[in-house]
């Protein structure tokens, strides 16, 4: 079987990862590095562990949180899909079985909460895992817009994240996400205003999964 290992070492998706961090990064967005592929590969396969998933589903769903945005090597617009099928190409081209490439596929095809939808235990812990990556570091601090008032809502947001961290709690069985924000820097509102649709994608991902999705801010409960 293809692992996570085996993916992080391809060429071609190293080649793939640093263009799409390269237009990511002349756009101007968030950071969607390495860093942030890593940690949702990461997270998704704790969730998925989290909730009993079989060791092949956590795998599959560890390779689908790495490769998520590689669709931003084609262009920012459409990049689930793009990079649906861009991972699909380089899997099977690794010798992965159709099948799970094909799993894999739809579940980046489905991350992005324009379009995408928690059609499979794969798919919903990609999306939980990447909604909860809001962090401070995501923040370039080269970005022009860096000492200015014209830092957008996604920045101001990002950069009052003190930590982000996203679990199944042990003894509920819950799906936590749970976020420190430093309310000197963002109110908790400029959060719920870019983030109220994906951590609406975030619950229906969750009720895929049979489990309850609750977020803690500050240490007080939302949903
Ligand atoms: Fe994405
Ligand atoms: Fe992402």
């Amino acid at each position: 079987m293809i692992t996570i290992n085996d993916v992080k070492n391809d060429a071609e998706v190293k080649a793939i990862m640093y263009m799409a961090e390269n237009q990511i990064e002349a756009l101007g967005f968030t950071e969607h590095s390495v860093r942030h592929s890593s940690i949702v590969s990461k997270w998704a396969g704790e969730i998925l562990e989290g909730v009993g998933a079989a060791q092949h589903r956590i795998e599959l769903v560890r390779i689908a949180g790495y490769l998520h945005d590689i669709g931003n090597s084609v262009n920012r617009e459409d990049h689930a899909q793009s990079g649906a099928l861009l991972a699909y190409q380089i899997l099977t081209r690794m010798g992965m079985e159709y099948r799970d490439a094909a799993e894999i596929m739809m579940a980046i095809g489905n991350h992005d909460e324009g379009q995408g939808l928690p059609v499979s235990d794969i798919t919903s812990a990609l999306i939980i895992a990447d909604k909860a990556d809001v962090h401070k570091s995501r923040v370039r601090s080269n970005t022009t817009r860096m000492n200015t008032e014209n830092l957008n809502i996604h920045d101001r947001v990002n950069l009052a994240a003190e930590r982000s961290l996203v679990y199944v709690d042990k003894e509920t069985g819950e799906i936590v996400l749970n976020i420190v924000i430093d309310t000197s820097k963002c109110p908790v509102m400029d959060y719920f205003e870019i983030y109220f649709k994906r951590m609406q994608l975030c619950r229906r991902a969750a009720d895929f999964l049979g489990r309850k999705f609750v977020l803690i801010i500050n240490d007080v409960r939302f949903l």
